[in-house]
């Protein structure tokens, strides 16, 4: 498999706060990556030092070999690297087709192609009926499903999702870990950032487990739930609460 995204060392800081601390890491072509950890643990800061909307401290990013650790996220985002928000972030008075639309142009000038291919995104996560509904008209699940196709919009080879399947019922979750499967099948590498662990160990075979800004697990999910330290961070906690 060969390499798309190197983490090099990346650490931030905000004041005296390590949130992201000497953390490295690398994802292949292909691969599902979960990515965990407790409250605070610096999993969205970490998203936002890889798409660009923070300069880390130190360290370095990497996408398909070329040094990205500087790029604004526009340009992250042109070059293949999408994510979506762990507050929704859809446009609220913009239906569900221009929401899209706006990614799409990334792809074309054409107002009719970029059309064509939002209605055909819209589709592909399940919302095909409902292009003429506003972002704010939209049920939460929806806006998050929405703002899956707002990323997807870019025609990215990286995805990026903080927590997707937040506050999602059973059978959306289980239609979301659908969507992200086909989305793989199509050559689409994921990062995913969840706490609902039946979701994480659905899909990834990877996981990287974060603790106080510090990576502290990165291996294979079958040895993360019998390591102690993850056990101790993390899953302890979660996997009782979900009883
Ligand atoms: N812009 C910021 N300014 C100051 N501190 C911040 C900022 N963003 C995050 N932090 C702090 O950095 C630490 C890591 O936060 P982060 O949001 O990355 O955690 P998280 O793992 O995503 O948590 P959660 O599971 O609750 O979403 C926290 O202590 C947080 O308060
Ligand atoms: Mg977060």
């Amino acid at each position: 498999m060969s390499e798309l995204l190197k983490v090099e060392g990346l650490t931030k800081r905000f004041g005296g706060l390590v949130a992201n601390d000497d953390i490295s890491f690398t994802v292949n072509k292909g691969e599902i990556i979960g990515l965990i950890g407790p409250n605070g643990a610096g999993k969205t800061t970490l998203f936002n030092c890889i798409t660009g909307f923070h300069k880390p401290t130190s360290g370095k990013v990497f996408f398909d070999g070329r040094d990205i650790t500087a790029l604004p996220p526009h340009r992250v985002s042109k070059i293949g690297i999408a994510r979506t928000f762990q507050i929704t972030q859809v446009f609220p008075k913009m239906t569900a087709l221009e929401n899209v639309m706006i990614g799409a142009f990334a792809m074309t000038n054409s107002v009719s192609e970029a059309k064509d291919m939002a209605a055909e995104t819209l589709s592909f996560v399940g919302l095909g009926k409902k292009m003429d509904v506003s972002g704010e008209s939209l049920p939460p699940p929806e806006q998050r499903r929405l703002e899956i196709a707002m990323a997807l919009s870019t025609n990215p080879s990286l995805l990026m999702l903080d927590e997707a399947m937040a506050g999602l019922n059973a059978v959306e979750i289980d239609e979301s870990l659908e969507i992200l499967r086909k989305l793989n099948k199509k050559g689409i590498t994921l990062i995913i950032v969840e706490h609902v662990m039946r979701a994480v160990m659905n899909i990834c075979k990877r996981i990287i487990v974060l603790e106080n800004g510090r990576k502290i697990f990165d291996g294979e999910k079958e040895k993360a739930v019998n390591d102690p330290a993850v056990i101790k961070a993390y899953l302890g906690d979660v996997y009782h609460a979900e009883g």
